[in-house]
């Protein structure tokens, strides 16, 4: 718990007109609750596909779903950039990556063939999609990047949400973190040695994906009647 912070949201309720922070607040959680539906509606949806292939061909090719739900600072620090207001609507309106969820595959194939089989079913809307693996961003990155639009199902409505999946092999994904932990350094001595090495480790996973998964495929080739959906 948060000492610092409840004492300053007691603060506020014990204020003049508590009815008035506690309104404004409602429709924000209210919202984060439906993202998090949102959530749990994709994620069901990758256990699905991942629970179906594996008992096809014996393997695996979801290895970890993580979700995350943007903070409230991200959120607010994210509006101001954009240059608008921040109110509940506009979180709707603007952000597109409110909720996250990260699909780390074993091969490169699988993510291509899970990210066709989530965003072709049919209560999913495909809104954009970034592919970092064929265009990977000049400092190395790679991922698919997702915008889905799904519907959750409340009891007085059916609503629609946006959803951010990234598609990352778990090199790719070993890559990333290392990244963003040191784009989060301060005082980095070599900043341009770092970026180039980054770069450089980025090729060289990139070709150890290819090789695993060429392995793989000399592996499959010798075993009868694997089944490829
Ligand atoms: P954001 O304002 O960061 O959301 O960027 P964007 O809206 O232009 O979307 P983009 O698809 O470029 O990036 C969305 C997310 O992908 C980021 O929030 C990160 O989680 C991830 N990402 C993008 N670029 C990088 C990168 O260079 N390194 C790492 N580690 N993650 C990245
Ligand atoms: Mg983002």
């Amino acid at each position: 718990m948060n000492v610092e912070k409840d004492f300053r949201f007691n603060d506020l309720l014990n204020s003049e007109h508590p009815e008035i922070i506690l309104e404004k607040v409602a429709p924000f959680t209210e919202l984060m609750m439906e993202y998090r539906c949102a959530l749990m509606e994709v994620e069901t949806k990758l256990k699905v596909l991942n629970e179906e292939f594996a008992a096809k061909n014996k393997r695996n090719p979801v290895e970890t779903i993580k979700t995350r739900i943007k903070t409230p600072l991200s959120i607010t620090e994210k509006l101001k950039r954009k240059g608008v207001d921040v109110t509940v609507e506009n979180m709707e309106k603007y952000l597109t990556d409110i909720a996250g969820i990260r699909v780390i595959c074993s091969f490169q194939d699988d993510i291509y063939r899970v990210a066709k089989l989530l965003s072709k079913q049919d209560d999913i809307t495909l809104i954009t999609e970034k592919d970092y693996i064929k265009n990977p961003k000049p400092n190395g990155y790679r991922s698919l990047h997702l915008i889905l639009d799904i519907p959750i199902f409340l009891s007085n409505e059916k609503k629609h949400m946006k959803v951010e999946v990234q598609f990352r092999t778990i090199a790719m994904d070993f890559w990333a973190s290392l990244d963003h932990k040191l784009k989060y350094k301060k005082n980095v001595k070599n900043p341009d040695v770092v970026a180039q090495e980054l770069l450089r480790c980025a090729d060289i996973i990139t070709e150890m994906d290819h090789r695993m998964q060429e392995i793989r495929h000399m592996i499959e080739e010798e075993k009868e009647g694997i089944v490829e959906s």
